[in-house]
């Protein structure tokens, strides 16, 4: 549902507080003593938060007015060098108190903030407010009676905008995680299919779908192996294209996202710890479509296409397995070494076949690699790019979106550790270690006519608690990254 948002350049008065139920008050520190003057019960929030015992709830207080309906009140000290990931992880915890009890309506109130802090502010607490608010899979027989936030009335600043990035793109993150959440057995990929195509028709995207008959056609062996073990035929590659509505003489901009609906491992089977959660496999293909979103709602200039890689990791007696040698659809031979290592197969031939056409740019998204996880944690995802010169801008567009990223180098010698005796390439090394650098540099292979490309290996996919303003495990971290990325930072 769409959530209206009010903007007033005033203060509440007293009366029009007591009308709220939540209320979120943000001051800046240092707090001065006209800021609290200027807060209807400033006195009675500031004594409270002063009885706080420790630096916590000197901070941060929640609270009741004392009013005839007891306004729930959480309020926020906010750091005056906060960056944007600190803003967003603080309006987490200020917004989480208040969405217990299901409001319909919330009012944000700003004391002492000049122009520019507070709608940092304000942005990141509606990217909170939005992301906590949102619609998730849920399962349970017991239909669930939650009323849904419809209204924010901001106080304390207008904007001469109505927030849209941030509306853009926490519907596309709620679609990254909504599809990720769903169990591998609702999410097959000719489930994922036939969800894409109700959101192609209501978004007026163009569809194509490379079956796994069209990929036999184009002797995309890679692809094919992966999925020759699935005991249906719905794997296949999925393009949807958003067009301008002014004609664009700009090329395309193309995201190809792993679309895994779930990995066992393969012949390689994963152990049980590893196996569990893997229904989110898919996650890369999830934000190339909530990219595609964002971006289409954001009515960009230029031509934007998903190009989702579906597929499930089965095993099975036609399963591939390693020291099988197979051709990709760009000629380059492979030596299986490890069937878990599925993620690079399915898009060595969907990153051919996306470079053929020459886009302006190609950004990939893929739960690529564990070794990823063990080099940066699930704070940072990892970013790899064929252009040098653009990792300072990579890693500030992780900055200034709040979703970090970590750039990792690709120099060519990292290629001896895939070098393989029978076949053109090796899949994967037999010894670990630097896997995430050695899967991009096998990706790089079939990114042809040296388009520009750039390659995230998502570690910050789930993390237990949440990331930033995301308060679910599931992360769906990237649209805002790749909204900064594409809109901000002058890349192409
Ligand atoms: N999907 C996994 C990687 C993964 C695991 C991403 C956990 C995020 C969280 C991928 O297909 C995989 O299994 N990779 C193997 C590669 C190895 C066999 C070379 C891995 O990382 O163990
Ligand atoms: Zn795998
Ligand atoms: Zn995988």
């Amino acid at each position: 549902m769409k959530i209206k948002l009010q903007q007033n350049v005033k203060f509440p008065t007293s009366a029009q507080l007591d009308k709220s139920t939540q209320v979120i008050v943000a001051l800046p520190e240092p707090v001065k003593d006209s800021h609290w003057r200027q807060l209807p019960y400033g006195d009675v929030l500031r004594q409270r938060l002063q009885q706080g015992k420790g630096k916590e709830t000197k901070t941060r207080l929640v609270t009741d007015l004392p009013n005839r309906q007891g306004t729930k009140v959480s309020l926020g000290i906010i750091k005056s060098d906060a960056d944007v990931f600190e803003l967003l992880d603080e309006s987490r915890k200020l917004v989480q108190p208040l969405l217990q009890a299901n409001p319909t309506e919330i009012s944000i109130v700003l004391a002492g903030f000049k122009e520019g802090p507070g709608e940092r502010l304000v942005e990141s607490l509606l990217a909170a407010l939005l992301a906590a608010t949102a619609e998730l899979p849920n399962y349970k027989s017991k239909p669930s009676t939650k009323t849904r936030l419809s209204r924010i009335n901001l106080f304390g600043l207008k904007t001469g905008h109505g927030f849209e990035r941030t509306f853009a793109a926490a519907e596309g993150n709620a679609l990254v995680r909504s599809l990720s959440m769903r169990p591998p057995n609702m999410l097959t990929p000719r489930k994922y299919v036939s969800e894409a195509r109700k959101l192609a028709k209501a978004n007026k995207w163009q569809l194509k779908f490379h079956s796994v008959a069209d990929l036999k056609k184009r002797k995309a062996g890679a692809f094919l192996a992966v999925v020759q073990a699935s005991p249906e035929d719905d794997a296949g590659i999925l393009r949807l294209r958003y067009t301008p509505a002014k004609k664009s003489s700009k090329r395309p901009v193309y995201l190809v996202g792993k679309g895994i609906c779930y990995d066992t491992g393969g012949v390689n089977l994963k152990p049980q710890r590893a196996m569990f959660g893997m229904h989110e496999d898919m996650q890369g293909s999830a934000l190339a479509l909530g990219t595609l979103l964002a971006l289409s709602r954001l009515k960009v200039d230029y031509p934007v296409e998903a190009w989702l890689a579906l597929a499930m990791n089965h095993i099975g007696p036609k399963a591939y397995k390693p020291n099988d040698v197979i051709t990709a659809a760009d000629g380059t031979t492979i030596e299986i070494v490890h069937t878990d290592a599925e993620g690079r197969m399915v898009l060595a031939d969907t990153l051919f076949m996306a470079s053929s056409d020459k886009p302006r740019l190609i950004i990939d998204y893929a739960t690529l690699t564990g070794s990823c996880v063990q080099a940066i944690g699930t704070n940072y995802c990892g970013v790899f790019s064929n252009r040098l010169a653009w990792y300072p801008q990579l890693i500030e567009a992780g900055r200034a979106s709040g979703e970090r990223v970590w750039p990792f180098p690709m120099d060519g010698d990292y290629d001896q550790a895939i070098e393989s005796k029978i076949a053109d390439v090796r899949q994967c090394a037999m010894e670990g270690g630097v896997d995430h650098i050695l899967a991009a540099r096998f990706l790089q292979r079939f990114v042809k006519h040296d388009t520009p490309w750039v390659h995230m290996d998502l570690s910050a996919m789930n993390r237990k608690g949440g990331l930033a303003h995301i308060p679910t495990d599931t992360i769906g971290f990237g649209v805002r990254f790749s909204l900064n990325l594409l809109l901000d930072q002058k890349v192409i």
